[in-house]
C-alpha cells in the first residue's frame, strides 16, 4: 500500500471529499466543512439529493460493468468511503474484482488505506486526475491492473473539479488510449442545461461558492459531457440523468436535482 499523500489534510479550507461525506450523513468531516455544507443547502437545498442520485449511478454502472466481465477497475476521485462502495459493489458478484481507488484528498486516502488494510485485490493512491501518466504508471496501479485486460474507468462526480484550462479532452484521451479494447469508462457530471430556473440559478449560486474551497466547481453542457467520450461507444441508454441511467426503480419526475447529474458509459471498440 502506498503511504504518500498528495497533500496534508488542510482544515482551514472546506474540501469537495468531505463535503460530499457530509451531504452523505459520514463522519469524516471538520468544523469548517460542517459550517459549508450548511451554507451549501442553505443555497441549493437538493445537494444531498445530487449526491445520493451520482452515487446510484456509481452502483449501477460497476454493476453493469461487472455483468459484462470487467474484473478491475480504476475509481479516481473516489472519495471518502461510504455505502456501496466499489470493491463492495463489485465482489457481491465477483470476489476476485481488483479496484485502485485514486483521490488527492488527503482524507479520503487515509480512510481508504484504513479500510483497505490487508487486502489483496484493493488499495488507495494518493494523486491527481489531471496527472494520468502519474496514476496508471503509479506501482499501486500496476500492482492490481493489467493493462492488456479490459479496465473499468470511473470518473464519477469528480470531472466538474477539472477547469476548461486544465484540457478536459486531451485528459480523456491520455486515459482513453491507454484502456485495452471492451475497456468501460464511466463519468457523470453536474450541470444545468434541463435544470428549473429556480434550481439552475441555486447551482450556479453554489458553483460560485464553491470557488471558495480546495475545489471549484465547473457546470458543463449536454455537449462537453459528451465530447467527454470521444473515441468510445457509449451504451444504452446514451448520455441521461444520472437517476435514470439504468435504473429500473421509480424515479421522482419532480425531483429538482434529477436534471442536474449527467452520466454516461462508454465502452472502448
Ligand atoms: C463528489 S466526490 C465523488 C466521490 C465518488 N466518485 C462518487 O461518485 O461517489 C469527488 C471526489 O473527487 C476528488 N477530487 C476532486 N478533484 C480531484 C482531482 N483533481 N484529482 C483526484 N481527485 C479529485 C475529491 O477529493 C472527492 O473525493
Amino acid at each position: 500500500m502506498t503511504e504518500f499523500f498528495a497533500r496534508e489534510i488542510d482544515t482551514t479550507k472546506p474540501s469537495a471529499a468531505r463535503l460530499y461525506d457530509w451531504y452523505l450523513g459520514g463522519t469524516h468531516n471538520y468544523p469548517i466543512d460542517r459550517t459549508f455544507g450548511e451554507l451549501a443547502t442553505q443555497i441549493c437545498p437538493f445537494v444531498p439529493d445530487l449526491a445520493r442520485n451520482n452515487r446510484g449511478f456509481l452502483r449501477r454502472a460497476v454493476q453493469f460493468a461487472v455483468e459484462n466481465g470487467i474484473r478491475q477497475f480504476i475509481d479516481i476521485g473516489s472519495g471518502v468511503p461510504t455505502v456501496g462502495n466499489v470493491h463492495e459493489v463489485a465482489h457481491r458478484t465477483a470476489p476476485e474484482t481488483r479496484v485502485v481507488y485514486v483521490d488527492n484528498d488527503a482524507e479520503a486516502v487515509v480512510t481508504s488505506q484504513e479500510m483497505l488494510e490487508g487486502s489483496t485485490v484493493a488499495t488507495s493512491v494518493a494523486a491527481d486526475l489531471r496527472q494520468p501518466d502519474l496514476i496508471l504508471d503509479h506501482p499501486g496501479t500496476t500492482r492490481l491492473i493489467d493493462f492488456d485486460q479490459p479496465v473499468g474507468l470511473l470518473i464519477v462526480a469528480v470531472f466538474h473539479f477539472v477547469s476548461p484550462s486544465d484540457g478536459p479532452h486531451q485528459l480523456m484521451r491520455s486515459y482513453i488510449d491507454r484502456l485495452a479494447p471492451g475497456s468501460y469508462v464511466a463519468l457523470s457530471h453536474i450541470t444545468v442545461d434541463d435544470a428549473t430556473p429556480v434550481a439552475a440559478e441555486q447551482l450556479q449560486d453554489l458553483e460560485r461558492e464553491y470557488g471558495s474551497t480546495s475545489n471549484p466547481a465547473y457546470l458543463r453542457t449536454r455537449d462537453e459531457f459528451t465530447q467527454l467520450f470521444d473515441g468510445l461507444e457509449l451504451v444504452e441508454p446514451g448520455v441521461s440523468y444520472a437517476t435514470d441511467w439504468r435504473n429500473f426503480e421509480p424515479v421522482d419526475p419532480h425531483d429538482p436535482a434529477r436534471p442536474c447529474f449527467y452520466a454516461a458509459v462508454g465502452r472502448k471498440p
